[in-house]
């Protein structure tokens, strides 16, 4: 029997212990995570628990017993400081070193902060864990002034649980346009008029110059532009780190996440990672990418999982995402940069369409909203690289699993 130790207690961690013990794995299964929390799913976080409608029991990725009845050592409230792998062990907070025979590293990401002043002040917050919404909420619930800074997945989340609760919402974007990193300037378009329909206040190419505050609380956020937003709650979403500084500091390869192959080995033979933290080959794409979803997360745990039991499942899946806003339900699936055309299949007007992102003949991306259906033969046909022509996306009374 060997000895498997598992930093980090996220979504990726609670999936391969899931995985390993599904698969008859009779190992010796040690959890180490800096939360207080058994490994939980985090996209509830800014959607129904921030707006009160899902419980926090709810939130558990297994039951506790779960980790009892597969004899699952977990170290909770525990952060691994260093890893030492001439010796094959890892040194806790507490001074503890566990020895291990592999090693999986699913540390996450961490978010990143804003610097500028004022940025410290009460009632300026980030969201990531449990403990963040929780202060989040119970925050809030007596003001009514909401600037969100940065008009990514958080801040637009955020920003529909907020006005589901009657806030007054603004949001601050330094880019051009909403959701940038991720999806086609289309989808950016219809979130943009969804939001400010809904009462969001949207300003984009914003920049944030200072948090202004009285006793040592937040009261307003001034823009570059001298603007300023009346803010009585401050919450920042302006992107992730990976943590791979365990790694990093222990040599193994990093260059933005922790580089893995398709099989999630790391540089060191005994170390497998996934995850958030993860930078990875993906052959579809014909590149590296880290990606920060709970897909890859799941499925990279997978990998992991065979790998440990000394099986070869290579991870190479078109991505997908999804984000719930106000009654939309977004989906996407493949990457859309580098596109030059975008065909729309269905109308905006109804609130159910898909855009079909295309280089050339090439599909890269699907992108639907409130169309599950477009979205799912959108998963198979990037996953064969089977594409429709800009003409068969566009008509809805084609029927695209017939591509299949
Ligand atoms: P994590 O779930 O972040 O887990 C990593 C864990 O490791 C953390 O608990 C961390 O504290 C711990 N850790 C880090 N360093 C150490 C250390 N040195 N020692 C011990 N423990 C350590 N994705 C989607 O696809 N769809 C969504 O709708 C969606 N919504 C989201 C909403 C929110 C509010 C957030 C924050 C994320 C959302 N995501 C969503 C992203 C998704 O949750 C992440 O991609 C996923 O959790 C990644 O899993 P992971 O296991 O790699 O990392
Ligand atoms: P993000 O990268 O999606 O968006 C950050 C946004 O902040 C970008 O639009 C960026 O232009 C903007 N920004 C950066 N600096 C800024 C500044 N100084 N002022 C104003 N705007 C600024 O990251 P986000 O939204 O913080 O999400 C964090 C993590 O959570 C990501 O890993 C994300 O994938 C994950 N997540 C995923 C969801 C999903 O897939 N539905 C939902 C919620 C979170």
């Amino acid at each position: 029997m060997q000895k498997i130790l598992v930093i980090g207690a996220g979504h990726g961690a609670g999936q391969l212990l899931d995985s390993l013990r599904r698969a008859g794995c009779e190992d010796s299964l040690t959890l180490v995570g800096e939360e207080s929390w058994l490994p939980y799913q985090r996209p509830p976080l800014s959607k129904k628990f921030l707006s009160g409608e899902m419980s926090q029991e709810r939130l558990a990725f297994r039951p506790e017993d779960f980790y009892t009845r597969h004899q699952i050592d977990t170290r909770l409230s525990c952060r691994a400081v260093a890893l030492d792998r001439d010796a094959a062990r890892v040194e806790l907070c507490t001074g503890e070193l566990l020895p291990y025979d592999r090693l999986a590293i699913a540390t996450g990401a961490r978010v990143r902060k804003l610097a500028v002043p004022g940025a410290t002040l009460d009632g300026v917050h980030y969201l990531r864990g449990i403990d963040d919404a929780r202060r989040l909420r119970e925050d809030w619930i007596d003001k009514q002034e909401v600037c969100v800074i940065g008009g990514g997945f958080i801040g637009l989340e955020v920003a529909a649980s907020a006005r589901a609760l009657g806030k007054n919402v603004t949001v601050v974007e330094a880019m051009d346009r909403l959701m940038a990193r991720a999806v086609s300037p289309d989808l950016s378009e219809f979130f943009l008029a969804t939001h400010t329909a809904r009462g969001v206040r949207v300003l984009l190419n914003a920049g944030v110059e200072e948090l202004l505050g009285t006793e040592q609380r937040v009261d307003a956020v001034r823009l570059t532009d001298g603007r300023e937003i009346a803010a009585e709650v401050v919450l920042v979403g302006i992107g992730v780190l990976p943590n791979q500084e365990l790694a990093a500091r222990a040599g193994l390869a990093c260059d933005n996440g922790i580089l893995v192959n398709e099989f999630t080995q790391t540089s060191d033979d005994r170390i497998v990672a996934l995850g958030d933290c993860t930078n990875h080959p993906n052959a579809l794409l014909g590149r590296r990418l880290r990606l920060e979803s709970v897909h890859n997360a799941v499925e990279q745990a997978r990998t992991a999982a065979a790998n440990l039991m000394g099986q070869k499942l290579a991870y190479n899946q078109p991505p997908w995402f999804w984000s719930d806003q106000f009654e939309y339900k977004l989906q996407m699936v493949g990457l859309s940069e580098g596109f030059d055309q975008v065909v729309m299949r269905g109308e905006p007007e109804t609130g159910k369409f898909s855009l079909f992102c295309f280089h050339g003949d090439q599909l890269l991306a699907v992108e639907s909203v409130n169309s599950p259906g477009d979205h799912m033969v959108g998963r198979k046909l990037l996953a064969a690289c089977r594409y429709p022509t800009h003409q068969q996306a566009a008509d809805r009374d084609f029927v695209l699993k017939n591509l299949l």
